[in-house]
């Protein structure tokens, strides 16, 4: 297996090879970058491959120019089963022909003796419309990818035997809590939180699959943007959610874990049945001892795509209200579990070429209208320059996390608790997408089954996105948190503490009687309350 940066990787097998999510230029408004840079690998030669596999559709996995220029369309590409057919329209644009439609986790063997499985997680909140895993077999070897995907549980890769190298995320790709309008006090406390709680639920994947080899990738990115600078963890922030592969090492040291490995660009893997080596193109420890001097040197290097992306994204032409009213109404209207999710007006905070001058527009979802702001409270506000707005209009951008959230080029305020209908809502800017958003929500059933957790009796399933309580439920005083994203819940009402909606069923065990199930622990120190953010 060759590293080649952030979440890419090129496994190589007797029976073929595999490139993962290519990655090399800047995502989302210029903002995010690959660390370490993998732009002068030799990009000719990793994409003569013959499999392909895209893990998803964000910009940091998906590369649409580098895929178009450099990996060979001969290659067959190993296709999620997801509910839209937008991955496999952007391939075919790029020049794709050859695709293998997988059924998610189901084992497909391919020539040679080489063995697939795709698992597709497919509700509204992973990735844009889906995130995925890929597995691997070949000669008795086991690579689980896991990438940046949250299944609720490992067991099924489990099941098909012991998996030799793990590879997964374990940093952040959010833009919570840094653009909120925080006293800088809260925002290194929920950071912190945050942080800590990306390091809990890796080391809960790695415990529950329990790999020969563990390998952190998927991020972070680095930001080169002198206005996005501050982002990179360099500055001695514990409130910073971009802790890097060295970082997770040591975490990981004092977790107990000893059996990781990192991968630069370049580095390459040689796993056997029983033992893995690796020949990195230069010393680990000493590159990341020098991280700031590497960020600066590639600050001044990409400068000019920098400079060149900016200038590209000015449409004065495009009238932003008129043409937000013409896409986002007949959404609007159409939208019944996501318009009733967001429950209230949300604003955006237009700021002109000039840095000064300020447009206010409203997307008012009871009201299903796009106007202009009518001096009334708001659920969210968001504040960004209005030329990211024109060249999302102007692009057709169906997907606003995707594009300008990631970006992290924006600021917010909200009112209330964190609302994931508003995100939900903005990467599902098409007909296609929103249609698959609610009518996924309109089949969520409540779970019936019921666990014990510490002194509690509650549902087995998360309200949030399902996962097993047994496994990722903390309970610590009257509150349970789900280690999977983090979501927190008042066990005497259910109510969910971090996003509207969502109640728990919960009452006290000592007053049901029954006490079937696993019990809880009690060790999720955190802030009761605390909004949190998809990540
Ligand atoms: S499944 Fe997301 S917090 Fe529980």
């Amino acid at each position: 297996m060759t590293g080649t940066g952030h979440a890419s990787l090129r496994i190589d097998t007797d029976a073929g090879s595999i490139l993962c999510d290519p990655w090399v230029n800047p995502a989302y408004f210029a903002s995010w970058f690959p660390f370490p840079d993998n732009s002068l690998l030799d990009w000719e030669a990793l994409g003569d491959c013959d499999y392909l596999y895209v893990s998803h559709l964000h910009r940091d996995h998906f590369d649409a120019e580098h895929l178009k220029r450099f990996v060979s369309k001969k290659a067959t590409v190993l296709l999620p089963e997801f509910p839209t057919s937008e991955m496999r329209d952007e391939l075919e644009a790029l020049g794709f022909t050859k695709f293998l439609e997988t059924k998610s986790d189901h084992v497909h063997e391919l020539d040679g003796g080489l063995k697939i499985m795709i698992q597709a997680l497919t509700s509204p909140t992973d990735g844009p419309i889906g995130d995925s895993s890929l597995w691997v077999e070949h000669n008795g070897i086991r690579v689980l990818n896991q990438n940046d995907a949250r299944p609720t549980d490992l067991t099924t890769y489990a099941a098909l035997g012991q998996v030799h190298v793990h590879l997964l995320q374990f940093s952040g790709a959010i833009w919570y809590p840094m653009v909120y309008d925080l006293p800088q006090a809260a925002k290194t406390a929920f950071g912190k939180q945050k942080r800590d709680r990306q390091f809990d639920r890796t080391f809960r994947y790695i415990d529950d699959l329990k790999a020969s080899h563990v390998v952190p990738i998927a991020g972070p990115p680095c930001f080169l943007d002198d206005e996005l600078w501050q982002f990179n963890d360099i500055f001695g922030d514990e409130g910073n959610i971009f802790p890097d592969q060295w970082v997770f090492q040591q975490e990981y040291a004092k977790h107990g874990g000893t059996n990781s490995t990192v991968l630069l660009p370049g580095s390459v893997m040689t796993v056997t049945p029983d033992s893995v080596s690796t020949v990195h193109p230069t010393d680990v420890e000493e590159f990341f001892a020098h991280k700031r001097e590497h960020l600066e040197e590639m600050r001044s290097r990409k400068r000019p795509i920098i400079e060149a992306a900016k200038a590209s994204w000015r449409h004065p032409e495009v009238d932003v209200l008129k043409e937000m009213k013409r896409r986002i109404e007949p959404l609007l209207d159409e939208s019944v579990y996501l318009a009733k999710g967001v429950g209230g007006p949300v604003r955006f905070d237009l700021v002109g070429y000039d840095g000064t001058s300020v447009e206010s527009i409203v997307v008012d979802f009871p009201g299903k209208q796009v106007r202009q702001y009518a001096d009334e409270k708001v659920r969210y506000r968001f504040r960004t320059e209005r030329a990211l707005i024109e060249h999302l209009l102007f692009i057709e951008e169906v997907d606003w996390v995707n594009s300008l959230f990631l970006s992290c080029r924006f600021t917010a305020t909200r009112i209330g608790q964190y609302n994931e209908f508003v995100y939900s809502f903005f990467k599902c800017l098409s007909e296609e997408r929103l249609q698959y958003a609610e009518g996924w929500f309109a089949e969520q059933k409540p779970d019936a089954e019921d666990i014990k957790l510490g002194d509690w009796i509650v549902q087995r399933r998360c309200p949030h996105l399902k996962a097993d309580l047994t496994r990722f439920g903390i309970v610590d005083g009257n509150t349970l948190t789900c280690q999977l994203h983090g979501w927190k819940f008042d066990l005497p009402s259910g109510r969910c503490l971090t996003s509207v909606g969502h109640e728990l069923r919960s009452r006290p065990a000592a007053a049901s009687g029954s006490a079937d199930g696993a019990s809880g622990s009690a060790d999720g120190a955190s802030v009761d309350g605390a909004p949190a953010e998809l990540s």
